[in-house]
């Protein structure tokens, strides 16, 4: 083993990428693919906390593994895989989750939002979500954890369960730390913009799929609420243009800095025309990927058969500590 740290992320399948998904996460993971050992799941399991149509959710992940390649994360240096197909995730939640309180994922306010959102389906794994998080990284002693700003509290109850179960059988896990960019840590809906952009918006014109094409996207972020004034300023009150200047200085790697100064004196029009075509242009290599990598299913399986093997390799390295740990009979 090299001495590099350790990533491991994921995103569910329970719908289509997003351009949140993808400047909040998947931007991330490719800048930092270098200089860390990383495994990048599909986490399919946590998708079934809310009813999935089951053939829908088989295409959904397959082309969520297919868009992580399409984004530029190499398939070969890092463990790409789907979190079903390494039991060692189920097992470890239901470890963790002997040691975690009822109090404490009470206070989740994903919970809290999606059981509002839920309410024919309160089931109990959308409350043990997070302890199958948990799971996920300590499995593989993550050190980092990039997300967008929506999974923090969900990362420190990771690290709270990490710490107590240290603490009670002695150090065995890595405490991670979260990694959230500082531009796009959380991208609002085009709509309502003082909400998530969410894949799971009712209203399409609220996010940009990262698979719609170039007119849609054009058309989506035409019609991206702003505001009365004609000022492209970050400014508190300013929601609407304050979460397009972020948009598109992630997608040009420029600082929000520049992106003002590079639209003073310029209307909305024009603004959002930019916005639009510098999105496109990020996209557009990635469809050109992405299309390729669909018609080529076997090189797909391939990654996430490999995958599967050397992240149950570690998992299972790990899990077996735990349950010494613990007192089971191994
Ligand atoms: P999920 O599937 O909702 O989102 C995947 C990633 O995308 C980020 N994200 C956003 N970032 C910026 N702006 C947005 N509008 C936006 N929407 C989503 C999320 O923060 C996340 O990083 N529980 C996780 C998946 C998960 C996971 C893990 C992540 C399961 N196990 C272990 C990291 C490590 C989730 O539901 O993300």
């Amino acid at each position: 083993m090299d001495d590099k740290k350790t990533i491991f992320s994921g995103v569910q399948s329970s719908g289509f990428l997003t351009l949140g998904n993808y400047i909040g996460a998947l931007k991330n993971w490719t800048k930092l693919q270098n200089d860390y050992n990383c495994l990048f799941c599909v986490v399919d399991m946590h998708s079934i906390t809310v009813r999935q149509n089951p053939s829908e959710l088989k295409r959904r992940t397959l082309e969520i593994l297919k868009l992580y390649m399409a984004s530029g994360i190499d398939a070969e240096k890092n463990i790409l895989f789907i979190q079903s197909h390494v039991p060692a995730h189920a097992e470890l939640a239901w470890v963790l989750g002997c040691n975690t309180y009822m109090g404490e994922l009470s206070r989740m306010t994903q919970f809290k939002d999606k059981s509002a959102r839920n309410d024919e389906n309160i089931n109990a794994g959308l409350f043990t979500y997070p302890v199958l998080m948990a799971a996920d990284i300590l499995l593989y002693n993550a050190d980092l954890v990039p997300v967008g700003s929506d999974q923090k509290q969900h990362l420190e109850l990771a690290r709270d369960i990490a710490e107590r179960f240290n603490g009670v059988y002695g150090n065995l896990f890595i405490v991670p730390e979260p990694y959230i960019g500082e531009v796009g840590a959380k991208i609002m809906s085009l709509q309502e913009p003082t909400k998530k952009m969410s894949k799971s918006d009712i209203n399409p014109n609220g996010y940009i799929a990262l698979l719609d094409d170039a007119d849609t996207i054009v058309k989506k972020i035409k019609r991206a609420v702003t505001d009365s004034e004609n000022e492209v300023a970050y400014r508190e009150g300013k929601d609407g243009i304050n979460n397009l200047l972020g948009i598109y200085s992630a997608v040009t790697d420029k600082t929000m800095g520049e992106a003002q100064t590079e639209f003073e004196g310029k209307g909305y029009g024009h603004f959002k025309a930019a916005v639009a075509e510098a999105v496109v242009e990020c996209m557009r290599p990635m469809w050109q990927r992405y299309k390729e990598l669909s018609d080529n299913n076997d090189y797909v399986e391939k990654i996430y058969t490999e995958g599967a093997l050397k992240a149950a390799y570690l998992a299972d390295g790990t899990l077996k500590k735990v349950y010494e740990k613990i007192g089971f009979v191994i």
